[in-house]
């Protein structure tokens, strides 16, 4: 991961490969932002006489420095400054590590906007030093992000800047503009994790390398991890788990992490974060269509995004007792797999039909939620990849959210426009629930072609108990087809930001 450094040195000072220089279309900002172009340039861009160049938000000027012949200068339009977001900082940060790297600049600097008194249209509030630095920060090492240590030849190919600093306006903003850095890199950090595990092939990301994952991310930010075996598994009743794991050679593993705050006298709410940790999905018995099938091996991306989670939130040592409960297995059709019309036996004593093995997550979170009440806990959220159908309904944008606690989720949403991992709530109307109606258990494990992310989500409500819970479908956000401006292709890390901002705000009823 790049280096990270504040400070508040005159612009022409800065010695780095790149200088990223935010222009917003104003006339008096874009006034000031040329004539210190030209100081940093040594000359004046023809693109900004000829009105080529503007300042218009998605705008970008490409100049070399004649002042330091070594040195690009990247100027990024911001539109108007009354129209300025969040995001767009983040994109700004994003667009000079992208440049740095088709440019091979090894450094990158970027100069803090004057943000003057803005309110976001996000969130109706000013931008605060460490909001701008966090969101600049996390642009820039979201975007620096590559998956690549199974490409062992052509080094060179592998070009990547290795410090970026931020240039805060002035020397007494300096301490908040670190602050909002150094949560922006506790953040990627755990993002680099989530992508990495999402990214790794499934052989070698089985059930039990995950749950080394886990330890080892627990280990150090103090977060107790514990990893129930097969015999465990099957000791305690987790008939979806097991049944889900039989026809893989690779048994499964339930793993539990826990962070407790070090001292604190107070009341702390405890909060459960369940994720999704299939290995791989091959559909089971119920076997996928080939096409595209590489991607099941990112079916562990909820499990993942918890882990990541749990590791930043006891990094920043936030006042919450935070649980993550991860139910991990490969769904394969080996000759003991489960079959279309066995019926399993959960947790809590519940029946399923197996109506199809490739609805395989529900079944093994099933018992992950039954577990969960042990902890007495005020919210419960779930993360999984678990519907095509959410795909269908919100594409690679949106994460799908139900759920059963209102307040919370109207917490998640603001989470998700501060963050822009932005979620979208389906509703879990009673009506749907008797798609899900089995002739022969509790309940069966689809609900036919329509709704398919409802009656998922119904199928999980089932073993929630009492709990507040909230579900994220998350199957069409975890995993990027194509690279957007700080998500390159394959697994997007989505989870980790929306969540650690949600638990910092966190307000219990
Ligand atoms: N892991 C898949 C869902 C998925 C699909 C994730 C596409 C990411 C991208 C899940 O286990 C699954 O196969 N779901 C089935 C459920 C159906 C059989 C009721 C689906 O969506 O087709
Ligand atoms: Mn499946
Ligand atoms: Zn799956």
């Amino acid at each position: 991961m790049m280096k990270i450094a504040v400070n508040a040195i005159p612009p022409e000072r800065a010695k780095s490969d790149l200088l990223a220089i935010p222009a917003f279309e104003d006339k008096d900002l874009f006034q000031k932002m040329v004539n210190n172009l030209k100081k940093l340039a040594g000359v004046y861009p023809p693109q900004i006489g000829a009105k080529v160049f503007s300042g218009k938000k998605g705008q970008t000027l490409l100049v070399h420095s004649t002042v330091h012949p070594k040195q690009f200068l990247l100027v990024v339009g911001m539109g108007k400054r009354s129209d300025l977001t969040q995001e767009q900082l983040r994109r700004m940060g994003a667009l000079a590590t992208s440049c740095a790297r088709s440019v091979r600049a090894k450094t990158v600097a970027c100069l803090e906007p004057d943000t003057g008194q803005v309110e976001t249209p996000e969130t109706g509030v000013t931008f605060p030093p460490e909001e701008i630095a966090q969101t600049i920060v996390e642009g820039a090492l979201l975007a620096a992000y590559r998956y690549d240590k199974y490409q062992t030849q052509n080094p060179e190919e592998k070009f990547t800047p290795t410090g970026f600093a931020l240039i805060g306006s002035t020397r007494s903003r300096v301490p908040r503009l670190i602050q909002g850095a150094k949560l922006a890199h506790i953040l990627c950090n755990a993002v680099y994790l989530v992508r990495d595990l999402a990214n790794a092939p499934g052989n070698e990301i089985t059930p039990d390398a995950l749950a080394r994952h886990a330890r080892a991310a627990g280990r150090g930010s103090g977060v107790a991890v514990t990893v129930l075996n097969e015999r465990r598994i099957a000791r305690l009743g987790m008939g979806g788990l097991l049944g889900v794991a039989q026809g893989s050679a690779c048994p499964p593993r339930f793993i539990i992490m826990d962070y407790k705050p070090r001292t604190t006298t107070r009341h702390v709410p405890t909060i459960v974060l369940v994720g999704k940790g299939v290995t791989f999905d091959s559909g089971g018995i119920s076997i996928k269509p080939s096409a595209n099938m590489a991607e099941m091996k990112m079916d562990m991306s909820g499990a993942a995004a918890v882990i990541g989670t749990v590791q930043a939130v006891a990094k920043l040592a936030l006042p919450i007792h935070l649980v993550g409960l991860i139910p991990a297995t490969e769904n394969l059709p080996g000759g003991r797999a489960l079959k279309p019309g066995d019926i399993l036996k959960h947790l809590n004593g519940m029946t399923s039909e197996i109506d199809n093995t490739d609805a395989e997550g529900r079944l093994i979170l099933a018992d992950a939620l039954v577990y969960a009440a042990r902890y007495s806990p005020d919210l419960v959220i779930d993360l999984a990849t678990l519907t095509g159908a959410v795909v269908v309904a919100l594409g690679h944008v949106a994460t799908g959210m139900l759920g059963t606690a209102q307040h919370a989720m109207r917490q998640v949403e603001e989470a998700g426009l501060r963050t822009y991992e932005r979620v979208w709530q389906l509703p879990l109307f009673e009506e749907y629930e008797r798609l899900i109606k089995s002739d022969v258990a509790d309940v069966k494990n689809t609900g036919g072609r329509w709704a398919g992310a409802i009656t998922g989500a119904l199928f999980l409500k089932k073993f929630t108990g009492t709990y507040p819970w909230v579900h994220l479908d998350i199957a069409g956000t975890a995993i990027t087809e194509e690279a957007t401006e700080y998500t390159a292709k394959g697994g997007s890390g989505v989870g980790v930001r929306l969540l650690v901002d949600l638990l910092r705000h966190w307000k219990n009823y």
